[in-house]
């Protein structure tokens, strides 16, 4: 079966000195029933994967560029994700589709780039508040879907993040069935375009407004498989409790 996965998504927050969180989350978690992923800033990245090492704790970035090199001042490529240490990258995450106007077919690009690297990609998904409240949220997210996930996806090198964007450090959550028609919805369009084998064995994560107190009851929701966590994974005393309950669920 999928094996959950609690992911933190640090977002443009740390430095050198909140290694020290990392450090503190992976004592208190040294042999979890989950995967346990931190995504921190670039600058972060090969130090936090230093101080990982030997841990159950695994570090991943938070973009990529899509060619493997070259004339492209200021970004990152996958390889170097990789030569850091790392072995996720979230690609597509509102914040980027919005900052930084990318289109769910640069995130294809980047998210194939990353499997061809040897990284998994954590490839974001949601819809608007107005989306939602036109009824269009499954095929904002249908549309998402087929077109930022590459051919070579596999049950390895994907996972899906569900984050609806008004629930992004809001504080508003959807409610349990709001989340498990969408999570279902996705596993069902993944099995249609790879087939059973792929499109079972890919993890679905929700994302927005997780906390140590509504973890349980999202873990609960069928076909999710983990969270991506941002506010409440910068701190081990904020995303220990939500690991927990990843742990006790899985
Ligand atoms: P919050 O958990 O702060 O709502 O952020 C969610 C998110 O965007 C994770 O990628």
């Amino acid at each position: 079966m999928r094996r959950k996965l609690a992911a933190g998504n640090w977002k443009m927050n740390g430095t050198g000195a909140a290694l020290a969180e990392v450090q503190a989350l992976a004592r208190a978690h040294p042999s979890p029933n989950c995967d346990i992923l931190i995504c921190p800033p670039a600058p972060l990245l090969h130090r936090a994967a230093q101080t990982v090492a030997g841990t159950a704790i695994a570090i991943g970035a938070q973009d990529c560029h899509a060619e493997p090199s070259g004339a492209h001042t200021g970004d990152t490529s996958a390889e170097m994700i990789m030569d850091a240490g790392a072995q996720h990258v979230i690609l597509g995450h509102s914040e980027r589709r919005a900052d930084h106007h990318e289109t769910s077919e640069m995130v294809r690009a980047k998210a194939r780039a990353a499997m061809q690297a040897g990284l998994s990609a954590i490839v974001c998904l949601g819809e608007t508040l107005a989306q939602r409240e036109a009824a269009n949220t499954l095929d904002i997210i249908g549309g998402q879907l087929s077109e930022s996930v590459p051919d070579l996806a596999t049950g390895e090198n994907l996972v899906i993040a569900y984050e609806p964007v008004w629930a992004i450090g809001t504080g508003r959550v959807p409610s349990p069935e709001q989340i498990g028609e969408v999570h279902g919805f996705l596993r069902a369009r993944l099995e249609a375009r790879f087939g059973a084998g792929v499109g079972r064995s890919v993890r679905l994560l929700y994302g927005g407004s997780v906390k140590g107190d509504n973890a349980a009851e999202i873990f609960a929701v069928p076909n999710v498989d983990g969270a991506l966590v941002g506010g409440a994974s910068l701190t081990a005393a904020d995303f220990s409790p939500i690991v927990a309950a990843l742990d006790d669920s899985a």
